[in-house]
Formats: structure tokens, C-alpha cells, sequence
């Protein structure tokens, strides 16, 4: 573990335990080139008091702000990372990297905001959401969250409601896999589906047929395949293709925009792309693990080495990491997660007998944007400006927090990263700042490094150093009702008129 190099400060503005200035209410980032996700150009950036105040070329400013040197460097937006599990309870464990450590090392690659799931508690939202509030009170970062649906009763239908109008939640999570835990079915799909439309809150699914996957893993183990490889072969991508077929066909009845976390396959990911081409609102969010790593290690002999990878829905054979990086090139895919959820290898050990028992989960929130930036920018596939769209505004925007948060712009919460593209990057669990013992990008190097972080106009990284204070971190509401929803009453409209073409119908209807 790497927290005891935090410098950690209490709650508040203060000095470091080690004499640096933690925060300086006022900040000059001079000199760099500013990239939005719409626009770049040469300018300076003023902040005061956590929030961008002025972004322009060659500003004045008075002695006593901190001014940081910026030239040759890309000054963008902080990561938001849209999808982690911090401190998640998870087969008959808990996520090793809890808000503390987990938003510590996201600080230090750069991501500056993420959106964590609430888990109801036996299937009730408050008790979820207040468990997840506790969980989250030493965030040295802004987080959101979404909320997962695992059963359905008018209570639950009401707490959406709720959740929605009062606490800030805009999206809620239904599983289709993990049968018997909190995989839901077709009918509770629908009755969701539903009730977020009416709430304008963007639906979300895991997609696996949970089904299938149960009876996959009984082939697995009536076969004797009771390691690591056995979790792939047992939710082969054509589960993964016709959950998401599905979900994408009932969003669609319902006409519902739909929000696919975790696509990990071709099949899955050309399922998105035909609803798109056919204009309906599917988002498709990749995640770094699916872009860029490959199943071969599953197959590694050592148990550590091989269960440090699973997770759901598995990495895939090589090719699936190509295929979603060109999708995600041509705007098939709009934004990259992580999935961030963390079990060391003696929590990995669980299953050492029986794959079935490994708990599913992989790192990334501290190395999602220098992966995202090597493996698309470096490579030539997408622009700067696209960097910042898949890595923060896109997902600002879905979420319906734009320009707050996603943008360096007048009025935005100053969450901002100097990244310097001649400088390189090596990923290694001995380095990293997760609490987890592993790393599944272990000896990855690449081109690029994130500088400084500054997170709510407070500098947390630099000089590859983290000044974090727990409990700086703040909950960010998010409203409904974000561009998604922009003219789908009208196509309901379209709709019912459609239907006063001479049909039969009741006559107590009228
Ligand atoms: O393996 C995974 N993905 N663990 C986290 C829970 C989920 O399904 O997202
Ligand atoms: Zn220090
Ligand atoms: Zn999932
Ligand atoms: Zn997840």
C-alpha cells in the first residue's frame, strides 16, 4: 500500500503535514494549451476559490496567487470516471480501495470526479444510498452516484421517485447477470424502464444473460474447468451480445434512451451500433480493461497472476480490444469507465477451487486516462479534443453536469489536469497508490504523464506527490433530464397519433 505517503491533513484548507501548501484559494495555470472537448487554443487559466474564473491569453494576476508553469503542456479537464465500485460489498467480500484510496489514486492519474452505484439494501434505495453516504465521507474528490435496482414493489417505484427529486441521483442500474444475487428479469426490466422515463433518469444495464451464464458455469465445472479460464468460457460474448440486444429492444419499446456499462465485446458493441444507426439513444461505455488488455492471461498457470483478471463480463480474446477502440474512434462508443473494483490476491484466493468464487473486479481508475491516452492518442486514433470528450465531457453531459464539470470554462468547478505528452508513464502495483497488492496493467509503459491534479482549485498531485484531504470531496446532485430525453415525448406523441388510424378499440376507452 501506498497511503503512507499522503500527506494527510485533517478536514479543511491547511498546510500539509510537510510544510506545502495545500491550497491556494487562487491559481494561475499559465502558458499551456487549453483543450475542451468543442475547442483548443493557448490561453492562461485563472481560478479562485475552487472555480474557474477567467480563461484567456497573457492574464495579470496579483503576487500572492500560485501561478503553475503550463507551456508545452495540455491543460484539459479532470477525468470523470462514470463507472466504479469503491468499498462495494461483493461475493463474500469488500472492495479493498474505498473512497479514500481509491479517489487518492484516481487524483493521481488525473480523474478528478467519478459516479460510484449504490447496492440497495435487501432491495431498499434510502437504506442503499444512506450506507453509500457514510461510505463516501472521507472523499478527498467529487463524486455522484447511480443507484441499482434489484427488485421491484410499489415502494421500490416510489423510492425512485425519491431518490430522483431529492437526492441528486439521475440514473438507476439494473443487472442482468449475477442469478440469484441481484440479476433482475425481463419484467422488472420493463416496470424500470419505465419509471425511468417518467422520471427522465437514463436507465443502465449490465449486460450478461445471467441464465445462460448459470448454466455455463455448471458446463465449466461438470467438465473439471474449475480455474480462471473457466469464468470466460463459461459468459462467452454471445451472452453479452443478447442481453445488450435486448435491453437495446426494450429501451426501445419503452423508448427510453439506454445506457450499456461495460461493453467488452464485438457482438455487444455491433448491437449498439445498429440501434444507433437506427437513431435510437443507446450510449456505449467501453471500459480501459476491455480496451486494451486481452483474455491470454486467464490462461496463466499461477492463480494470481490469472485471477487478477476476472471480472464481468470477461476481458475477450484478442481482437474484441481493437474492434472497441475503433468503435470508440468513430462514435459507435461515447465514454470510457473503468469499473474500478479491487480485490487483492488473498481476496482473489476465495475462488482458488472454484472460479465461481473469485470475486469479479479489476482496477483502473488511476490508469484510465494515461491507457486512454497512449492507446488513442498516441496511436493516432482520436484527436486531443476527443481525449477530453470520452474522458470527462461526454459523461458530464449524460449525466447532465455540464459545464460545471467536463469543461474549462468561466464558472466551471476548477477539476483540472496539466498533462505533459513528451513525458511517459510505467504502471507497476509497486507504484500505484490503489490498496490492492495487484495491478492488471503491471509493466505497462506508455507516452504521456498527468503533472499536477488539481481537484475543486486545490493541487493534489505534483511533483509525483499526493496532498489529499479526506473529507474535501464533495456529492455532486444530478439533475434529469439531460439531452437524452431532448424530443422523446415527441416521438411518444407521433406515436399516439399514429394510432387514431381506424382501429378497434374498447369502447369504455376513449
Ligand atoms: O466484475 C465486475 N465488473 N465487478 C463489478 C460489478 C459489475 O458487474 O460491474
Ligand atoms: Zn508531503
Ligand atoms: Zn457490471
Ligand atoms: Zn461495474
Amino acid at each position: 500500500s501506498q497511503l503512507n505517503q499522503f500527506c494527510e491533513v485533517g478536514t479543511g484548507y491547511g498546510e500539509a503535514g510537510c510544510g506545502i501548501p495545500v491550497s491556494s484559494s487562487k491559481l494561475l495555470i499559465k502558458g499551456g494549451t487549453v483543450v475542451n472537448a468543442h475547442h483548443q487554443e493557448v490561453a492562461d487559466v485563472y481560478v479562485e476559490d475552487g472555480i474557474i474564473v477567467a480563461v484567456k491569453p497573457n492574464l495579470k494576476v496579483a503576487d500572492d496567487v500560485k501561478v503553475l508553469d503550463a507551456t508545452g503542456k495540455f491543460v484539459m479537464p479532470g477525468g470523470i470516471d462514470p463507472h466504479t465500485h469503491l468499498a462495494i460489498s461483493f461475493m463474500n467480500t469488500e472492495a479493498i480501495d474505498d473512497f479514500f484510496s481509491g479517489q487518492a489514486a484516481a487524483l493521481a492519474g488525473g480523474t478528478t470526479m467519478h459516479i460510484d452505484f449504490v447496492m440497495p439494501v435487501n432491495g431498499n434505495l434510502t437504506a442503499g444510498l444512506q450506507a453509500y453516504e457514510k461510505k463516501a465521507k472521507n472523499s478527498c474528490m467529487d463524486y455522484g452516484f447511480h443507484v441499482a435496482i434489484t427488485k421491484w414493489d410499489e415502494e421500490v417505484s416510489k423510492e425512485m421517485e425519491i431518490m430522483v427529486k431529492e437526492r441528486g441521483i439521475n440514473s438507476f442500474k439494473f443487472f442482468m447477470a449475477y442469478k440469484g444475487f441481484v440479476m433482475v428479469n425481463d419484467e422488472l426490466l420493463l416496470q424500470g424502464f419505465k419509471r425511468c422515463k417518467s422520471l427522465g433518469a437514463l436507465a443502465m444495464v449490465h449486460a450478461e444473460n445471467g441464465d445462460a451464464v448459470f448454466e455455463g458455469q455448471n458446463r465449466m465445472i461438470e467438465l473439471g474447468i474449475t480455474g480462471p479460464e473457466g469464468h470466460a468460457l463459461s459468459r462467452p460474448p454471445v451472452l453479452e451480445g443478447e442481453a445488450t440486444a435486448r435491453a437495446i429492444r426494450l429501451a426501445s419499446f419503452v423508448n427510453t434512451p439506454l445506457y450499456v456499462v461495460h461493453v467488452m465485446s464485438i457482438d455487444a458493441m455491433e448491437e449498439i451500433a445498429r440501434a444507433r444507426k437506427s437513431g435510437q439513444r443507446v450510449i456505449g461505455e467501453p471500459i480501459i480493461s476491455g480496451l486494451v488488455l486481452d483474455d491470454s492471461k486467464l490462461w496463466d498457470p499461477d492463480f494470481t497472476t490469472a485471477s487478477k483478471y476476472v471480472m464481468s463480463p470477461p476481458i475477450r480474446a484478442s481482437g474484441h480490444d481493437k474492434a472497441l477502440q475503433a468503435a470508440l474512434s468513430t462514435g459507435v462508443l461515447q465514454l470510457v469507465g473503468t469499473d474500478h473494483c479491487t480485490f487483492n490476491s488473498t481476496q482473489k484466493a476465495l475462488g482458488i477451487d472454484d472460479f465461481r468464487k473469485i470475486p469479479n473486479g479489476v482496477n483502473g481508475i488511476e490508469e484510465r486516462m494515461h491507457l486512454v491516452w497512449d492507446t488513442m492518442v498516441e496511436s493516432g486514433q482520436i484527436s486531443v479534443t476527443d481525449f477530453v470528450r470520452v474522458t470527462s465531457t461526454e459523461c458530464a453531459k449524460i449525466f447532465n453536469i455540464y459545464p460545471r464539470k467536463g469543461a474549462i470554462l468561466p464558472g466551471s468547478d476548477a477539476d483540472i489536469i496539466i498533462f505533459n505528452p513528451n513525458s511517459s508513464f510505467e504502471i507497476s502495483a509497486r507504484s500505484h497508490h490503489s490498496r490492492s497488492d495487484t495491478n492488471v496493467y503491471e509493466g505497462k509503459k506508455g507516452k504521456g504523464k498527468v503533472e499536477v491534479t488539481i481537484a475543486g482549485g486545490r493541487v493534489v498531485w505534483e511533483n509525483g506527490e499526493l496532498k489529499v484531504v479526506p473529507g474535501s470531496g464533495k456529492y455532486i446532485k444530478m439533475p434529469p433530464f439531460s439531452y437524452l430525453f431532448n424530443g422523446i415525448n415527441k416521438a411518444d406523441e407521433s406515436y399516439l397519433s399514429s394510432l387514431n388510424a381506424p382501429v378497434h378499440r374498447s369502447k369504455s376507452t376513449t
